[in-house]
């Protein structure tokens, strides 16, 4: 199942929105309808918003109707600043966008090369996507056992990418290896991207899943009903893991029953100059909260936090799968990462 797709000026994927109870396919054919569709969430989860907003910068060439390469230029340079403004947390857009624009500096580059270029990047970036995750995949597949009851949080699978998953890669790999395995998917308040994707995506490829509220989370690690944690990430920064709001305490929990917790995430989801202080930690709307559909289901007028990430500090982590193997705690240092908060 490929998430995301292009086709000369046309970009399919899947309203995230309207899962599971809608499959409907999206058409986008401008800047415009990208940057609604990565703000509104039809698009989400942090590999497949580094693709969609590349994809939005090749909506920008095919739809360009300047007619030298520097205005060409300053229309992709605000093309991006526009995305750049839609999600502030995963890092995965913004290094899109970089890649993207870094790569049409070169000097005497056409007008027309600019286009083919920021197509071809574009296509490369989610390319390049598809391999990262089968290669997560299969390295985070060595680290699960037959019978394995597997904790993942939020959805890290195909739709949060451009195909296979981050962390649903791992099980899928682990699953299509024969090992009988299971998973706990939390419901991931308050968008429920555990209940509406995860079980989705789960149940489509016949992975045995059970759904539990995000705060049943502690008790079921607490009686042993789970013996791994694998979650995705948003941003890996020097001093920690940012991810869906619950993934800290989730870690925190796991650490105390010595439940190893992994983070499953391509390197394009790597930030490692930055700390995360120096991270917004994106707060979306109170409606999230106070209603369920359209529906008020909290007392009329209460004040309302909604941040959509949280941030978890390496000491517990047990290990990072990306594309080239698995960081393991021992390894964090040379891997430029400071285990402990206070360090610089
Ligand atoms: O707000 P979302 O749905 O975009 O958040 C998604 C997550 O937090 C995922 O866990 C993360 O992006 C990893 S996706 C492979």
């Amino acid at each position: 199942m490929r998430t995301i797709e292009w086709n000369k000026g046309l970009v399919t994927t899947i309203d995230q929105t309207k899962l599971p109870q809608e499959e409907i396919i999206l058409k986008i054919k401008t800047l415009n309808e990208m940057v609604e569709a990565i703000k509104n969430m039809r698009v989400r989860g942090a590999p497949l918003l580094g693709a969609s907003a590349a994809y939005g910068l090749a909506l920008t060439v095919f739809n360009s109707r300047v007619s030298n390469r520097e205005a060409l230029i300053e229309e992709l340079k605000s093309a991006g600043k526009t995305l750049k403004a839609t999600r502030p947390t995963a890092v995965n857009l913004f290094w899109a966008i970089d890649r993207i624009l870094e790569k049409i500096q070169e000097a005497n580059k056409t007008l027309e090369e600019i286009k083919e270029q920021v197509i071809q990047e574009a296509q490369k970036i989610a390319d390049e996507d598809v391999k990262a995750n089968r290669a997560i995949g299969k390295h985070g597949a060595e680290l699960i056992n037959d019978g394995d009851v597997i904790l993942t949080h939020c959805n890290a699978g195909a739709l949060a990418t451009v195909e296979y998953g981050t962390a649903l890669g791992v099980i899928r790999a682990a699953w299509e290896q024969g090992k009988k395995i299971k998973v706990i998917a939390t419901e991931t308040r308050p968008l429920l991207q555990g209940a509406r994707l995860t079980v989705y995506e789960l149940k489509r490829d016949g992975i045995p899943v059970k759904l539990i509220t995000d705060s049943m989370a502690g008790f079921v690690i607490q009686k042993k009903m789970i013996n791994k944690v694998v979650v995705g990430a948003d941003r890996i920064v020097k001093d920690a893991i940012i991810n869906k709001i619950g993934t800290f305490s989730l870690a925190v929990i796991a650490n105390e029953y010595n439940v190893p917790f992994y983070i499953a995430a391509p390197k394009s989801t790597f930030d490692l100059s930055k700390k995360s202080q120096d991270i917004t930690i994106e707060e979306r709307k109170p409606e999230e909260v106070t209603h369920f559909r359209s529906q008020l289901v909290a007392a009329s007028g209460v004040e309302v936090f909604n941040p959509a990430f949280d941030i978890t500090p390496y000491k517990y982590v047990s290990g990072i799968i990306y594309e080239d193997g698995v960081f393991f705690k021992k390894d964090f240092e040379t891997f430029g990462i400071n285990t402990f908060t206070d360090k610089k």
